[in-house]
């Protein structure tokens, strides 16, 4: 099947396997895979280690703001970096998911990322993921998904993922962050977590990757009549 040259946006709650449907997208079609939510966890990780945010995740909203912009946040080889730093496994702890929410609420860290996103996605053939792609980034994406799955099966999924990268988690923490984060990410005034009005739901609760790859083949070739 010949794909044509468009931009896929993936939105939806955190762990409704968004990241992974658009690995497998991206490595099936050859398309560029960006994980917004990664620049999202990048800035939260500086804005820790340089004291930007507090334990009670108060920001310092102007000091963050001027630090942006000098931070070289970016997709390397081996995933997110900061400047030579690869941060992909500091970026997934618990601590940054506890503080991510609060900081993707800050209008200029929303500004910092959109812009990097825009300027990654110039070349079409894109598979982008996060909360506000279809809505904000690229509201002219040709292909907009809304993913959505039961919050049980998205608590055991993000459990399974952590403990298979050494990390100790309770699935009543991990459950609860989800349901934490899912409220900042739909209330926050700046760019909250919607269905863009052309977006399509996929529901994976029950469905494996495979299964959601012919779905998609499915919209695709309905829509481009390949
Ligand atoms: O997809 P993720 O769990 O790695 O995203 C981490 C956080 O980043 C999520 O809680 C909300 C925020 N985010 C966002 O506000 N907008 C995006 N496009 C992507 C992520």
């Amino acid at each position: 099947m010949h794909i044509p040259d468009i931009i896929i946006a993936i939105d939806g709650y955190s762990s409704t396997g968004k990241s992974s449907f658009a690995k497998i997208i991206a490595e099936e079609f050859s398309f560029l895979y960006l994980d917004s939510g990664a620049l999202y966890r990048g800035v939260t990780l500086f804005a820790i280690e340089n004291g930007y945010i507090s334990d009670d995740n108060t920001i310092n909203v102007p000091a963050l703001a001027q630090a942006l912009e000098n931070l070289d946040l970016h997709f390397g080889e081996q995933g997110t970096y900061i400047g030579h730093r690869c941060i992909e496994k500091e970026i997934r702890s618990m601590e940054v998911a506890g503080k991510v929410s609060p900081i993707a609420t800050v209008a200029q860290v929303r500004d910092f990322v959109d812009r990097k996103l825009r300027e990654f996605g110039k070349s079409k053939r894109v598979v982008m993921d996060g909360r506000d792609i279809g809505t904000t980034v690229f509201p002219d994406a040709e292909i907009k998904i809304f993913m959505t799955a039961a919050p049980m099966v998205r608590a055991e999924r993000r459990a399974a993922e952590m403990k298979a990268k050494g990390q100790d988690v309770m699935i009543e923490d991990v459950l609860a962050n989800l349901q934490e984060r899912d409220y900042i990410d739909s209330h926050r005034e700046v760019s909250p977590l919607t269905q863009a009005a052309d977006a399509i739901v996929l529901d994976n609760s029950e469905m494996t990757i495979p299964q959601q790859i012919v779905w998609l083949k499915g919209i695709i070739a309905d829509k481009f009549g390949c």
